[in-house]
């Protein structure tokens, strides 16, 4: 495999989502941490490299993804083997309390493979609880990176069967998905943080509360402290309206709480209604800022990702290659890295 230019350095956060965190992120019903609509799985290039993982297995081989969330990888798996008869055998692991049988029920895509998918919670990469050389093929998507990679490492080299495979996608510093979090980070900090919109709309509903009548509220108009409320709630709109522009997805971030103010303020609502509004407004942005927070913290830069080569090998596995993994021919969406674990006699030729 060809090896290219490593991502650059950068600073990060240091806040990991812990396992309730994402055991409540996978309620949602999403088969990847991407949301689109009616629940697809990875597609495109990044199908294509995991069924050519697939392809070098024989019938009834066992396949283990670890930190699976919702078991996207698993499920392409137990796809690849219905439709080429090859009858694998495939656990789909996780730290976090996951069940896709229940969360996954809208995703029709889904709902026919997930009967061959052994998905097991509380099993994290670094100690999975499988038996030794089980398994034929270890995967991982967006999921090796996190944890400890040193003994989740071992942990593969362990289960591995001699001359099984190991094949990871893991997130790159200059992909698309860590500009998008990085960007979207950016957004809702400006929105919540900075100019604190949620905060004032609050202020502005309080103010407001009191005026029941259609005449009190018409009067309202003309209540000093309820207009300079009102005043200091527009400008701030204004202000991250203008700040869109710098932004490639604005809907990101600024989009999601503009949208959500707009419905906070729709006509015919009671106090106590937009005051919940604003409630969730609050909690989906806190939410969505903790796990790009995690991606971001997660995202391996130069130094880390040449480690995390090295703790395959200082394992004892066999690092066959790594490449940067381009979907749709354009966009970045990782490192795509695979190997193996020697047999014996290879293992004897390589010391
Ligand atoms: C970004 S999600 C990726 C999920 C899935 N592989 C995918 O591609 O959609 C990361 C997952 O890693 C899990 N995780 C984090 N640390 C872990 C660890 N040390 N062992 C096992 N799973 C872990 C989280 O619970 C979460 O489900």
């Amino acid at each position: 495999m060809e090896q290219m230019t490593k991502p650059t350095r950068k600073p990060k956060p240091r806040r990991l989502l812990n396992d309730d965190e994402w055991a409540q992120f996978w309620r949602h019903g999403g088969i990847t941490t991407f949301e689109r609509r009616g629940n697809p799985n990875y597609d495109g290039e990044i199908r294509e490299f995991w069924e050519r993982q697939f392809a070098t297995l024989l019938e009834g081989a066992r396949i283990v993804d670890l930190a699976t969330g919702n078991g996207a990888v698993a499920l392409l798996a137990a796809e690849y083997s219905a439709t080429q008869g090859k009858q694998f055998r495939i656990d789909a692991l996780d730290r976090a309390a996951i069940r896709p049988d229940k969360d996954l029920k809208d995703a029709e895509a889904a709902q026919e493979w997930l009967a061959s998918v052994r998905f097991l919670g509380g099993a994290p990469n670094e100690r999975t609880g499988l038996e030794s050389e089980s398994c034929d093929l270890v995967t991982s998507q967006y999921g090796f990176e996190y944890g400890n990679p040193a003994a989740s490492a071992r942990e593969a080299m362990r289960i591995l069967k001699p001359g099984g495979r190991i094949a990871l996608i893991t997130h790159h510093a200059n992909s698309v998905v860590v500009r998008e979090a990085r960007e979207g980070l950016e957004q809702h900090l400006l929105c919540l943080r900075q100019e604190q919109l949620l905060t004032k709309a609050r202020r502005v509903i309080d103010a407001v509360e009191s005026a029941e009548s259609e005449f009190e509220k018409r009067m309202l108009r003309y209540d000093a402290r309820a207009e300079n409320l009102r005043r200091k709630l527009n400008a701030a709109v204004d202000r991250v309206q203008q700040q869109a522009k710098r932004f490639s997805d604005p809907g990101n971030g600024i989009g999601f709480v503009l949208n959500g103010l707009q419905g906070v303020f729709s006509p015919g609502l009671q106090a106590e209604q937009r005051r919940a509004m604003v409630r969730q407004l609050s909690e989906a942005s806190d939410a969505y800022c903790r796990r790009m927070e995690d991606l971001l913290a997660a995202t391996p830069d130069t130094g880390e990702f040449d480690r995390l080569v090295d703790h395959l090998r200082s394992a004892g596995l066999v690092v066959e290659g790594w490449f940067p993994l381009v979907y749709r021919g354009e966009a970045l969406m990782g490192w795509a890295v695979a190997g193996h674990r020697p047999r014996e006699e290879e293992a004897e030729a390589m010391e």
